[in-house]
């Protein structure tokens, strides 16, 4: 008899690469929880009617990469992704008349029956957020500084961020006409597979990964030169304000991305080429202004992102532990503990991420865990910190050390933890 294995593309995560998982995901809830997001779970099997109408007919997800199956005459969809059960649970439960604006993340696995390979599963992790209710410029803008704050916050410093805009419903049939319009005396260079996309949804065969396709695309028309006045003011916006922000970014006018439902701001974040070959994209998102409406609810326009967590943690690999807690209180010696106690108290209070160390350790133990938990200060206070009311901060990245008051503790870190990021 053959060995029992787990299904082909989908991975156990034992407990030393869990943690690792972990890490990213506690900086990510950390950040979304810091820019007022709430998370939010929906299940993992939804009806397949919602993809399809959600995603697109002509998607790569919806025609080949769907686990669906019939249960009592149900049709059912492990879900591909989490925007479409988002969407359906903010109508379902009456969100939009409760509340104008919603800001919602989740965590969960996706499924997609996609050939395994680095960085590409059957069975994956995707970190996401979803904002409705914002249709301004700005809630763009907000979500990709966000994002790159969050890798660089991970340990994935020098990510590349790419912008387009789809524009509305009209600009996209125009850009179709022009894309089939170059294409077509080109159509025997492109793979069957495009060729046949050439009909159903042109769109598409700019994200072909087939080098045929990529070629023949090259030189094509770019969407940006039929967005209507409108859509070009947005997107010229959402520029200004990542400007603005200081996010770093690049305009790449052919992006479209593999999911039917973006309307105008559409980003992807790259990294960890090296690490991950062409599966470097480790986020994807965009604005969708018609979907609530298009699944039965009002018309609440929204944007979102997805990130794959594990592509976060192949790209961070070599990276330094993720900073996961600001503070590790570290008291020296019985009369110590009490001062360090209420100092610990006293830092969560203003918001700093602090664990206390009340062992009554070594100074040597207590840094060796202030490492291992990712604390980037520790606080080290023995009986002559505690006579002269101060604490030595101890610095754990940059390896450097100050006596600082005790009554100045929580505001030299603010400061020094606002500078850091
Ligand atoms: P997506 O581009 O299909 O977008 O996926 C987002 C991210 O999930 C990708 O950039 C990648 O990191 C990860 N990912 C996708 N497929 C796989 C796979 N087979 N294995 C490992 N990782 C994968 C969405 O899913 C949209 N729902 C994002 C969004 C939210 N747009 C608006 N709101």
């Amino acid at each position: 008899m053959n060995p029992l294995r787990a299904v082909k593309g989908m991975n156990d995560v034992l407990p030393d690469e869990l943690s690792r998982f972990q890490r990213v995901e506690q900086a990510f809830a950390r950040t979304m929880q810091l820019y007022a997001f709430r998370e939010v779970r929906t299940p993992f099997v939804e009806p397949t009617s919602l993809f399809v109408r959600a995603i697109g007919e002509a998607t790569d997800v919806v025609e080949k990469e769907m686990y669906s199956f019939v249960h009592h005459d149900e049709p059912l969809t492990l879900r591909p992704e989490g925007t479409a059960g988002a969407v359906r649970a903010y109508i379902e439960h009456g969100v939009p008349q409760a509340e104008p604006v919603t800001r919602w993340y989740y965590v969960g696995p996706m499924f997609r029956a996609e050939r395994p390979q680095r960085g590409r599963y059957r069975q994956f992790w995707q970190l996401g957020a979803e904002v409705f209710g914002d249709a301004g410029p700005a809630s763009d803008a907000e979500m990709v500084d966000l994002l790159v704050r969050f890798l660089r916050d991970i340990g994935i410093p020098d990510a590349r961020v790419y912008v387009n805009s789809l524009g509305d419903a009209a600009a996209r049939v125009r850009y179709k006409a022009a894309l089939v319009e170059y294409l077509t005396p080109r159509a025997e260079t492109l793979s069957p597979y495009s060729q046949r996309r050439l009909e159903t949804n042109p769109l598409r065969i700019l994200d072909s990964k087939d080098p045929r396709d990529i070629e023949a695309v090259a030189t094509a028309p770019s969407i940006l030169d039929v967005l209507s006045p409108e859509d070009t003011a947005h997107f010229d916006a959402f520029r200004r304000h990542l400007d603005a922000l200081g996010a770093p970014y690049e305009v790449a006018p052919r992006l479209v991305r593999g999911l039917d439902y973006y309307t105008r701001t559409l980003f992807e974040i790259k990294g960890a080429t090296a690490k991950l070959g062409a599966g470097d994209t480790l986020v994807g998102g965009g604005r969708y202004d018609a979907m609530v409406a298009d699944l039965g609810g009002p018309s609440v326009p929204a944007i979102g992102f997805a990130a794959g967590l594990e592509r976060l943690v192949i790209a961070r690999e070599a990276a330094d532990a993720v900073r996961t807690i600001d503070a590790y209180v570290a008291p020296i010696g019985e009369a110590a503990v009490e001062y360090g106690l209420v100092m610990a108290r006293d830092l969560r209070a203003v918001g700093v991420t602090t664990d206390f160390d009340g062992r009554n350790a070594s100074l040597k133990a207590q840094l060796r865990r202030a490492t291992a938990v990712g604390a980037r200060f520790a606080l080290i206070a023995g009986d002559d910190e505690v006579a002269k009311g101060v604490v030595q901060v101890k610095d754990l990245a940059a390896r450097s050390q100050e006596v600082v008051a005790r009554a100045d503790v929580a505001a030299t870190l603010r400061r020094k933890l606002g500078e850091a990021s």
